[in-house]
């Protein structure tokens, strides 16, 4: 890869960071957030992955999605002390940040050695958003004095390939439970409106980049020579070993206070009770994260490739549970399913 191309790609990211409107207004914001959620290729007939064509639409669908907030001019809402209370103990703040810190290094290396243009481009593109969203939370932490563990160093991934396939996965598995999530936060009301608002935008961002890596995944399988495949395949299953024995773990730190920082890094599986005051069913969040998946994905080419694996978790453990329950004659938990399904 000439350094001219690598060039290139940095350049026209540091121009979009630099352009972006301090002080847009509504109709420039709704347009942008619109944008953001709707788009369809000009290119007629399938979009096979491998394709020259799927591959130039994956990459159009990403730069043209682009969402262009600031993160220096998000102004944050005073919080009651109940609620800063709740936010402030919710135990993801560390591995919040060092995550998305972790996913920019992982997506800029692996950009960095690959040398089509499409999709360095767009890759480079989700590295660039990734430290946006690290941008957000550290401002936020910092407006509402988080306690947090020092972040430990962001080393460079010896195996790039390797941490690119931990990074994607993690976002697909995450990003669908973390949909479901958001929606049921937004439904109890626990938290104010304008942090809900200000944090859409992210959510949906997390959106487009497991679209992204999906169809990244799909094309990177359909070009491979075939005998390289066997052993991709091989990788792709230890990626996925490790990310269930790493959601198992709980992580704990020490600050410079010398105070244990106990983070959860599944919390977007066992978070439900944090993000409402009410009962909530096992079936019903995993019927409530399915609708929020679809309903997020729905705007975008339906040519594209959509992540597989956590949807099809979701409905296996749906009917597992149903049978289960069925089989021991008992009810699901009562809850004021109101709240779950009429999320839209
Ligand atoms: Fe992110
Ligand atoms: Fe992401």
């Amino acid at each position: 890869m000439s350094d001219v191309t690598n060039n290139t790609a940095k350049k026209s990211l540091a121009d979009i960071y630099s352009h972006l409107p301090d002080q847009p207004s509504e109709k420039t914001l709704a347009e942008a957030d619109y944008q953001a959620r709707h788009w369809s290729s000009p290119i007629r007939g399938p979009l096979k992955p491998g394709t020259p064509q799927h591959k130039k639409a994956m990459a159009d669908m990403f730069r043209e999605t682009f969402n262009p907030y600031k993160p220096s001019v998000i102004a944050w809402p005073d919080l009651d002390p109940e609620t800063l209370k709740r936010i402030t103990s919710l135990p993801i703040w560390d591995i919040a940040v060092q995550t998305e810190g972790k996913a920019r290094l992982r997506m800029a290396a692996y950009a960095d050695m690959l040398t089509d243009p499409d999709i360095k481009d767009a890759i480079s593109r989700n590295a660039w958003e990734e430290n946006r969203h690290k941008e957000v939370l550290s401002r936020m932490v910092e407006h509402y004095k988080i306690p947090m563990a020092p972040e430990t160093a962001y080393i460079e991934p010896k195996d790039t390939e390797w941490a690119y396939l931990v990074t994607g996965f993690s976002e697909c598995w995450d990003s669908f439970f973390a949909f479901g999530l958001f929606a049921l936060a937004e439904k109890a009301g626990l938290f104010p409106m304008e942090l809900i608002e200000t944090f859409e935008p992210v959510m949906q961002e997390e959106c487009r980049h497991i679209l992204l890596f999906a169809n990244w995944l799909a094309y990177h399988r359909a070009v491979m020579p075939f005998w390289k495949r066997p052993w991709f395949e091989l990788r792709v299953i230890a990626v996925l070993f490790f990310l269930l024995y790493e959601r198992l773990d709980l992580v704990r730190t020490i600050d410079d206070k010398g105070v244990e920082h106990t983070q959860d890094n599944n919390f977007t599986v066992t978070g439900a009770k944090s993000m409402t005051d009410q009962q909530v069913d096992f079936v019903g969040l995993m019927e409530l994260c399915l609708k929020e998946d679809e309903r997020r994905f729905a705007g975008y080419d339906p040519r594209l490739v959509r992540p597989k694996l956590a949807p099809f978790a979701a409905r296996v453990a749906i009917k597992a549970v149903k049978f289960w329950r069925k089989l021991h004659g008992e009810k699901p938990e009562p809850v004021q399913y109101e709240a779950l399904s009429d999320a839209s």
